[in-house]
């Protein structure tokens, strides 16, 4: 028997004014994304915003439906829309933010499981890691490295043999 851990870092920020610049004007595309969201049933709105190998920035919100499991979160959309967009361009960085009139908004949220699926399998596709900028309307800021760093013993294209 041998025993395994897995570590990863990321760095806390109190707030979006500690910032670098750049992250700052990433994260504030993402809260105003937050006004695309069309979520009618959670009231739960959620902004992202990326931040291209080209200097592009691409952004979208959830999208929910009446039948609940159609709906999509806005990192999937994101993603969809720069593979519309800018297909087989890195991201260097996806910043992710949410509002709400019926939950505090001043801590970040991180992504679900079928989200983070869907950025490994990004990250994989280009070789390249993408950064997650992490936060609420207000407060703390969290910055992970790469996304896939949220996914350990992950399922994967190789898995089906298929490079
Ligand atoms: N949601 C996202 O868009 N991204 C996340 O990271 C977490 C959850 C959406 C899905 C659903 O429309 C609403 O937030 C409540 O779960």
């Amino acid at each position: 028997m041998t025993r395994n851990s897995y570590h990863f870092e990321y760095e806390v920020y109190l707030s979006a004014d500690a910032l670098e610049p750049g992250d700052a004007a990433l994260l504030a595309k993402a809260r105003e994304a937050t006004v695309l969201a069309y979520a009618p049933y959670s009231n739960f709105f959620v902004g992202a915003a990326a931040k291209m190998g080209n200097g592009a920035i691409v952004f979208g919100a959830n999208q929910e439906n009446a039948a609940f499991p159609a709906g999509l979160c806005a990192e999937r959309v994101v993603l969809g829309n720069i593979s519309s967009a800018f297909p087989n361009e890195p991201i260097d960085t996806m910043a992710i933010s949410y509002d709400s009139k019926l939950v505090n908004t001043d801590h970040p949220i991180s992504p679900c499981g079928i989200c983070r699926q869907s950025l490994q399998e990004y990250e994989q596709r280009i070789q390249l890691p993408i950064r997650l900028i992490l936060s609420g309307m207000s407060g703390k800021v969290l910055i992970i490295p790469r996304a896939s760093m949220l996914l350990p013993l992950s399922f994967s294209k190789s898995d089906l043999n298929i490079r």
